[in-house]
């Protein structure tokens, strides 16, 4: 009895002193003082070629921030998979598991208030990125912030691709000698920002610089690549050789094009191929000769841009300190032009 009772003695001190270091320092790693930043990002698709290149910027940038900060931080990527309904239910659950911050890149553009209520009401804020809410709902609460990218630059830029190898070959673009362009117009999906932009001031300013255009055909491709080839292969049966400018809104549906031209028996000259965003296979494209330009839509500042945000709220830091922060919530990323001049440049960086 009296042995038994010693025992438990000793067993009773040999666990208030394991418990005891346990609530201390844990030696290893330290892990009781770490506080760890949770940042939920749903993307609208995650298979679409530019947002998964945000994405991975995104993660990057966190890793490199982790490994000097004293804060864990935590990016958890799902993906919506064009369904406001799947999107509406990732945020649930973002506010229910107390994430600190919450970056949607919207299905339904014109549709944020739902989500936007919810996060208001856990006070838990919102930075959008590349599909742009509308204004009404961006002034829904103070706590929304927007990253994208100039829009209207990114069209005028592609039109200066044009002009500048109009002025320099008239026949490199002319090919039937009218004094005209006859295009074609790929466009993202109704409704994006980016399409309609893009679209407008590119012909805008192909006009302007004083050369005609005539319109052959113009139709969406929603930003996919397959959707880009089917519509080509279309046009190239109803045109043939007459297309002489392939615009397109993104590089995606660009290269989508170019895998119908080549698949097709064009008699001459084929057409010149622009895109949008210099996406790594766009800019491969560019330097073999299938396309004869892209525009970087910039995805490493502007996956800075959303990190910075989400960091500096989470952390309770300066916002002040953020730079190109426009009307306290808005950043929008410039652009550059990219041609076999200036390829070999981006390629490196890639
Ligand atoms: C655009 C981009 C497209 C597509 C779209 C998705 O800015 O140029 O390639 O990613 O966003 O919202
Ligand atoms: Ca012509």
């Amino acid at each position: 009895m009296r042995l038994i009772k010693k025992l438990s003695g000793i067993l009773t001190v040999f666990s208030i002193f394991t418990s005891l270091s346990a609530c201390t320092a844990n030696p290893i790693n330290n892990s009781y003082s770490v506080k760890e930043i949770k940042i939920g990002v749903t993307l609208y698709k995650q298979d679409d070629a530019f947002i998964s290149t945000i994405t991975k910027n995104i993660e990057d940038i966190a890793k490199e921030k982790e490994s000097n900060s004293k804060y864990k931080i935590t990016i958890d990527v799902v993906d919506a998979k064009g369904s406001s309904s799947n999107q509406s239910n990732q945020v649930d659950k973002f506010v229910s598991q107390n994430y600190d911050i919450i970056c949607v890149n919207l299905v339904d553009r014109t549709a944020a208030s739902m989500i936007i209520d919810k996060a208001k009401l856990a006070n838990i804020p919102i930075v959008f990125f590349n599909r742009e809410p509308v204004e009404e709902d961006m002034q829904r609460w103070n706590k929304l912030y927007y990253v994208g990218a100039q829009a209207e630059q990114s069209g005028e830029m592609q039109a200066n691709i044009i002009v500048n190898a109009y002025k320099k070959d008239i026949s490199s673009i002319d090919k039937n000698g009218d004094g005209k362009i006859q295009y074609v117009m790929i466009e993202g999906e109704p409704g994006h920002q980016d399409s309609s932009i893009r679209t407008e001031y590119c012909i805008k300013t192909i006009t302007q610089n004083g050369i005609e255009l005539e319109k052959l055909a113009d139709d969406t491709a929603n930003w996919q690549s397959a959707q880009a080839s089917t519509k080509m292969t279309q046009w190239i049966k109803e045109f043939g050789d007459k297309i002489e400018v392939v615009f397109s809104n993104n590089d995606d549906m660009a290269l989508g094009a170019i895998n119908a031209i080549n698949n097709a028996n064009i008699i001459g000259n084929k057409p010149l191929v622009v895109g949008i965003d210099g996406i790594p296979k766009a800019l491969e494209a560019v330097k073999n000769g299938s396309m004869i330009g892209t525009i970087i839509n910039d995805s490493k500042a502007q996956a800075k841009a959303i990190f910075d945000i989400s960091y500096t709220l989470a952390t309770h830091g300066n916002m002040n300190s953020i730079e190109g922060l426009e009307k306290g919530k808005y950043i929008r990323t410039s652009h550059t032009e990219v041609t076999s001049d200036n390829v070999d440049l981006y390629l490196e960086n890639k």
